[in-house]
């Protein structure tokens, strides 16, 4: 939540800073903003609203200065308005935050008994004045941030900028990732790898606690004592680039159709089709030893955790919990004791997930995590990384780290089972095979994408929209319904097929489209029945199945999948309910890929 970007540089700071806004505004555009120092002076342009606002009033308005940060925001404390937009600024400093101040109230009152005027309703105005209150107070720049840093409680990654002082610029990291990138000359400041994309690819990832003084030649970084510590560089891959549209109008199309390419290269650094086995990156523990996993996750990422636990039950038969992050670690669960902790994040950086994944590891628990974002805050803090190699994901509604999380999860299954003892090579290359034939078969699906927008653009009236499935296919039902709800706004819930009639089926009339996902074999049988009591009610039912002839005559459509084996069928019947989403939402026009009130990292609890 929240994009920051931090220039200390020898060029016009304003142009480069767009650029980078531009591949940080999937963390939040309710508002952007830029501040300049020029002659030692603090300049801003502020705008609610997208980053095409903010380019428009800085076009007729420009501002020079090689020394800049900005922001592109996501609405915490405060409408999003052009005096809530960062950056917040006095005569003496300027200011860009992501995350949240928790006393902010408390220092708010201390510095309006002071006199303080503010302008906004921001928790980071407040930052902004603490600061200018120990300057005005005649401590040294360094000091003052010190002290400031010291009286606020809570999740923020700051970037500041103090007048007069053209090499100069601090930045610090509690709770919210904030990334250093080594340039020629010149020093950035960034909220992740995509921000200092096209500036530097030396990066080093602050600790939770640490600050860091920057200059154009030169840097220090202190940790929470306030002790001067080294960390180490990395080298980014991430090259501005790879963050393009293409031909595509979107960037959820582009991601969608990406799929059989990303998950091929997911499977291919898991599988060895040749020798028919599965190999997992070097293993800190035995996977035999594991009694029971604990699958963590949000939102879509949680439903390939609930996927995974069908897997992982049935073919390995380990014990399997799975949480959604938020719940978790407030309900205090009991470890296992070695017991394996798996988080699933595309951006390694959801607060939710990481707080869990900390619970976890004072649990005792092994703690693994599969992450698209791999210098991400719980790639650095796992025992054990399992990436995803999707590729930096733009959209905001997740789809191509959806197949390529349900591509290592299965992969994961696959070695567990065989640690245990469960399946033996036969059964392992068996499995290999069927997860190499996904790629082929979801281009198949893709290529078949005409008949489910007309299906889409039929169902874009609809009010509500119900997605049923049972057994693996109720998670899916469940991401099809969040897909469709997050960007085309249509009321959608997933259900498991057979629970409808205790409650749901109630509303079922004539305008309610309900997509039902029902793989031949296995429990169709019982979801055709569910489908067949939906019709019943007039409910307008769309199938998706390998079915020959669907379930009825009077079914409203049918799109025919390819047939394949159960472990890859959840990660195919992944593409339908995606592009039904998409195009519904296109039908709407909406906007697909900045979708009202969300943000694509969402690192605020
Ligand atoms: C929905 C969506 C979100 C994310 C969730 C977790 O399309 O994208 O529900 O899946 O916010 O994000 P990560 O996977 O980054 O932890």
């Amino acid at each position: 939540m929240c994009g920051i970007i931090g220039i200390l540089g020898s060029n016009p700071a304003v142009p480069r800073m767009l650029e980078s806004l531009k591949r940080l505004e999937y963390r939040g555009y309710d508002s952007a903003g830029v501040a300049t120092l020029d002659g030692g002076k603090i300049d801003r342009r502020r705008a609610p609203g997208k980053l095409e606002a903010l380019t428009s009033a800085l076009a007729q308005d420009p501002l020079p200065g090689n020394v800049g940060i900005g922001h592109t925001r996501w609405a915490t404390h405060g409408e999003p308005t052009e005096a809530n937009a960062h950056p917040h600024a006095t005569d003496k400093v300027a200011i860009v935050h992501n995350g949240i101040i928790e006393n902010f109230k408390a220092l708010k009152d201390s510095l309006l008994a002071d006199g303080a005027v503010f302008e906004g309703e921001t928790d980071t105005e407040v930052v902004a004045r603490l600061l200018t209150r120990e300057l005005n107070n005649g401590a040294a720049p360094r000091e003052a941030f010190q002290a400031t840093l010291a009286q606020l409680e809570g999740a923020f990654a700051l970037c500041v900028m103090i007048a007069g002082e053209e090499n100069l610029m601090f930045g610090a990291r509690e709770g919210s990732p904030l990334v250093v990138g080594l340039g020629t000359g010149e020093n950035y400041l960034g909220s992740d790898a995509m921000a200092l994309a096209g500036l530097s690819n030396r990066l080093i990832y602050l600790e939770e606690g640490d600050w860091v003084e920057l200059s154009r030649d030169d840097y220090q970084i202190f940790d929470r004592a306030n002790q001067l510590v080294a960390r180490p560089v990395s080298i980014s891959q991430v090259a501005a680039t790879m963050i393009d549209k293409g031909n595509h109008r979107h960037f959820m199309q582009k991601e969608i159709y990406e799929q059989p390419t990303v998950v091929a290269q997911t499977l291919g650094r898991y599988l060895d089709p040749n020798a028919g086995t599965v190999r997992l990156p070097g293993m800190p523990f035995d996977l035999a030893d594991i009694p029971k996993v604990t699958l963590v996750a949000c939102g879509t990422s949680f439903y390939a955790a609930q996927v995974a636990r069908y897997w992982i039950e049935k073919i390995a038969r380990v014990p399997v919990e799975v949480d959604i992050a938020s719940e978790f670690r407030y309900r205090d669960p009991v470890y296992a004791d070695g017991g394996l902790a798996l988080f699933i994040s595309q951006s390694g950086e959801t607060m939710d997930t990481l707080a869990a994944l900390r619970h976890a590891k004072e649990g005792g628990q092994h703690v693994a995590s599969i992450v698209n974002v791999l210098g991400s805050t719980m790639a650095r803090e796992s025992d054990l990384v399992l990436p995803m190699h999707a590729g930096p994901e733009v959209g905001v509604a997740s789809t191509k780290a959806f197949t390529c999380s349900l591509s290592v999860l299965a992969s994961f299954t696959i070695a567990l089972a065989e640690a245990k003892g469960q399946i033996d090579a036969e059964a392992v290359s068996g499995y290999v095979n069927e997860l190499e034939r996904a790629p082929a078969l979801m281009a198949k699906i893709l290529a078949n994408d005409e008949e489910i927008e007309a299906i889409a653009r039929d169902i874009a009236t609809a009010q509500d929209i119900l997605f049923v499935g049972r057994g693996i296919y109720f998670p899916i039902a469940m991401e099809g319904a969040l897909k469709l709800k997050e960007i085309s706004y249509i009321h959608a819930e997933g259900y498991a097929a057979g629970e409808l009639k205790h409650g749901p089926i109630a509303l079922i009339d004539e305008h309610v489209p309900v997509i039902g996902i029902a793989p031949n074999g296995g429990l169709s049988e019982k979801t055709v029945s569910n489908l067949q009591e939906i019709m019943a009610r007039k409910g307008k039912v769309v199938l998706l199945s390998d079915m020959e002839g669907g379930v009825a005559d009077d079914m409203y459509a049918q799109f025919k999948m390819p047939s394949a084996g159960d472990l890859i069928t959840p990660i195919l019947y992944a593409l339908p309910v995606q592009l039904l989403s998409y195009y519904a939402a296109v039908e709407k026009g909406t906007d697909v890929d900045m979708p009202r009130n969300l943000a694509k990292s969402v690192t605020v609890e």
